[in-house]
């Protein structure tokens, strides 16, 4: 194997960006076990491909993914286009010998999300998928203690994803809130995310009940799309809104605890709030995204009087990634968790071993949004071992 992993990252945008930020920064704080260098960029309008790939530093770029996979010197897709492109992409990648990164939801739904899965596993490559919350070190840190058992028996898990961005009605009709492209809307942008860290620290779900609304149900035909924001103009024609504004869904987890999540674009005031809770019968542990340094621990075996939660701050060198970044206290951010995800998917290549968290997660995690989908449809508890 060469000792160099040539990267073409598809997408420019939003997850672009970030993921372009992530290659640049990973080889000045962790020592991963192949040089990457950022070889080609990919994005269908020539002028703005071609900008990115001089501003995030890449070496050339292409205007076809056909093209991307194609080329003999790229080892790895990166896929970061919205998710109706994902299936085409990671199949046509995984039968060209690609090891594929692709951001999440895997799919559009869990047949498409299982074709992918098992795509990779025919071809032998690699894996992984961008839920990259996990990577937080406050959360890794969440994960050890839960599994050293300072939390004891597990009783409750309860998660928010909290979101305001297009609670203005006549914010335009952008394709996160196209089923066609996104899948769905709340659920599988946000509750993906909830769900996965409720998998990464628990364990699987067993059975779920969901309720959904869509509370905007037209909206301005959009005239262009940057990211989380676009115009359109002014008494532009509506067209309809076909995924989720808010869901919120209830489960019971193999391991006998109870989860609840909310996922909502309608919560005023809040931009990026991601939380969660989790409470056992020796201690509690709270996480919110918008203070990702820190981890709330309770531990109902502190003497009494003291007792209380504490706030650690996850910056120190016993703290999972955060020693390769800066001394003790010198607080990190969102786009560090991209640093990690991506050092171990590089690192997972170069000693061939698996990663996490990969398209079987990919998959388990649609299997959760489709049964909460379809609870949300027909009001009953859906039990995942039937999908
Ligand atoms: N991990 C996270 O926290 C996170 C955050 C945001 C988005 N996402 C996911 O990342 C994906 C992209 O979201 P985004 O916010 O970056 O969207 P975006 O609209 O900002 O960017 C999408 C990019 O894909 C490109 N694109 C679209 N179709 C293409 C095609 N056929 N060929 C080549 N390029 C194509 C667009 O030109 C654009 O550069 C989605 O699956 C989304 O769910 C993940």
């Amino acid at each position: 194997m060469r000792d160099t992993l040539n990267v073409g990252l598809i997408g420019y945008k939003f997850m672009g960006k970030a993921h372009s930020n992530a290659y640049r920064k990973m080889g000045m704080f962790f020592d991963p076990s192949l040089k990457v260098s950022m070889k080609a960029i990919c994005g269908r309008e020539e002028p703005w491909v071609r900008e990115s790939a001089e501003k995030f530093g890449w070496d050339s770029y292409e205007t076809s993914w056909e093209k991307l996979i194609a080329r003999d010197d790229i080892d790895v897709i990166d896929i970061t286009a919205p998710s109706n492109a994902h299936k085409e992409i990671a199949l046509k990648a995984a039968e060209a010998g690609k090891h594929i990164f692709c951001e999440k939801p895997l799919a559009l739904n869990l047949k498409d999300a299982r074709e992918m899965l098992a795509a990779v596993g025919k071809y032998k490559v690699k894996h992984q998928i961008g839920f990259n919350y996990c990577f937080a070190p406050a959360v890794q840190m969440a994960k050890k203690l839960i599994d050293e058992g300072k939390l004891g028996q597990i009783y409750h898990f309860r998660a928010l994803y909290l979101q305001d961005w297009i609670i203005d009605p006549e914010f335009p009709l952008v394709w996160r809130l196209d089923k066609n492209v996104a899948g769905s809307g709340s659920l599988g942008d946000l509750g993906a995310h909830i769900i996965d860290l409720a998998r990464f620290l628990l364990g699987e779900f067993d059975k779920v009940m969901g309720i959904s609304k869509t509370f905007i149900k037209e909206r301005p035909i959009v005239e262009k799309m940057e990211g989380l924001s676009a115009k359109s103009q002014q008494s532009a024609p509506k067209g309809k809104v076909t995924v989720d504004d808010a869901t919120l869904f209830l489960t019971e987890f193999k391991n006998g605890a109870l989860g609840s999540f909310e996922a909502t674009r309608f919560a005023q005031g809040h931009k990026n709030a991601l939380s969660f809770e989790i409470n056992g019968s020796r201690g509690s542990l709270k996480f919110e995204l918008e203070r990702l340094n820190e981890l709330q621990y309770y531990s109902a075996e502190d003497a009494p009087g003291t007792q209380g939660f504490r706030t650690i701050q996850c910056t120190e060198d016993v703290h999972p990634y955060a020693g390769a970044w800066w001394p003790a206290g010198h607080v990190i951010g969102y786009e560090h968790t991209f640093v990690h995800e991506l050092y171990e998917f590089v690192q997972s290549i170069a000693n061939d071993k698996p990663t996490m968290p990969d398209f079987n997660d990919g998959v388990k995690c649609s299997q959760v949004l489709e049964g909460v989908e379809q609870s949300a449809n027909t009001g009953k508890w859906v039990s995942l071992d039937t999908l």
